[in-house]
């Protein structure tokens, strides 16, 4: 018989890792804060439940999906949380990427109530999501992992057994630094180059492919084209999981300058209005604020391959 499986957070990760599940045929129980994001689940194979704890009592296994630690909190031990209301020996799968002291709070209060925690971060964004091709990092005992593999598996292709509880979460921390931080690098890097009158696109066309960047940069180039800056990953949970790296940095007592200083760059983007777009909007907010102020004035961003001309030197030396 299949596990009844219960599915906690709908966002842009949780409604597509969930509709996955769904197509391999596992009916769900869903809930989410904001209902209406629950509809497209909705019908045969799945049933809305009005509250964590009411989820709870449903399921063999239960996966979150959330944006930050307090949220997970909230649903777990907060009001009508769904810890206490889970069945002995069932499991809580947390995907939300959250830092790993965190999550190994988490795992105790779990064991606490006879409950196996998992914790399984993922990383692909709302498109790697829809196509199940997730990659999980999982802290977890070996054999818990593999009561759920055939569930990973219909939302992701690679699974990574970190080790305990808490590896998972750790390997998220250190792969979301190296992109909020290679993608700030990026974005200072082009305007930089416009500043000094290069086009962006001879900057993307010398630039994307060679060892000077991250691969994953090259996926953003026809977006940051056109200036679409709907979220695949919100500029907010960036910021949110740079301050969790530092903050774990400090709990184990590493220096991270650098994303320390990227982080709140961040955070001064998201003020100027970009906190609910995708991260890559960094790009926009640093060369709009670029120091072209010295000129009084913007100049003009080529699309075409052309070189501008703007006399830098004067411009530095009025
Ligand atoms: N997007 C990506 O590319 C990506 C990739 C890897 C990992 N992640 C991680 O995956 C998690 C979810 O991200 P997402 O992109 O799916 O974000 P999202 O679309 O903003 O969804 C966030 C989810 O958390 C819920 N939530 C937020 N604050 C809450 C609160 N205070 N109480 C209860 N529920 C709350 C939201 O409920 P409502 O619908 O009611 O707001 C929603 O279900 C985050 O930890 C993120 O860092 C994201």
């Amino acid at each position: 018989m299949k596990m009844k499986i219960g599915f906690i957070g709908l966002g842009i990760m949780g409604s597509r890792m969930a509709a996955n599940l769904q197509k391999h045929g596992y009916p769900l129980v869903v809930f989410n804060r904001t209902r209406n994001k629950a509809e497209p689940l909705l019908g045969h194979c799945g049933t809305f439940a009005g509250s964590p704890a009411e989820l709870a009592g449903r399921v063999d296994v239960l996966f979150s999906m959330l944006a930050h630690p307090d949220a997970v909190e909230q649903a777990a031990l907060g009001e009508n949380g769904f810890l206490t209301h889970l069945k002995p020996n069932a499991l809580w799968v947390d995907c939300s990427s959250v830092n790993p002291s965190f999550s190994r709070k988490m795992a105790v209060s779990a064991a606490a109530r006879q409950i196996h925690f998992v914790d399984a971060p993922v990383t692909g964004s709302a498109e790697p999501a829809a196509e199940a091709k997730l990659i999980f990092w999982v802290g977890a005992d070996k054999s818990d992992l593999e009561s759920i593999r055939p569930l990973l598996l219909c939302m992701g292709n690679k699974i990574v057994h970190t080790g305990g509880h808490g590896t998972g979460t750790s390997m998220k921390m250190v792969i979301n630094l190296l992109i909020g931080n290679a993608m700030a690098a990026f974005a200072e890097a082009m305007a930089l180059g416009q500043g000094l009158g290069l086009s962006q696109k001879l900057l993307f066309d010398s630039l994307l492919g060679t060892p000077a960047v991250a691969p994953f940069l090259a996926l953003k180039r026809d977006k940051i084209d056109q200036r679409n800056y709907e979220a695949e990953f919100p500029m907010r949970w960036m910021q949110k999981d740079l301050h969790l790296a530092t903050l774990s940095g400090y709990e184990s007592g590493v220096a991270m300058p650098q994303t320390n200083i990227t982080k709140e760059t961040y955070r001064l983007a998201m003020r100027a209005g970009h906190d609910a777009e995708d991260f890559s909007a960094i790009y926009e907010y640093l060369s709009n604020d670029s120091d072209f102020a010295i000129t009084g004035q913007k100049p003009p961003t080529p699309r075409d391959g052309t070189i501008l001309t703007r006399p830098t030197h004067q411009v530095l030396s009025k």
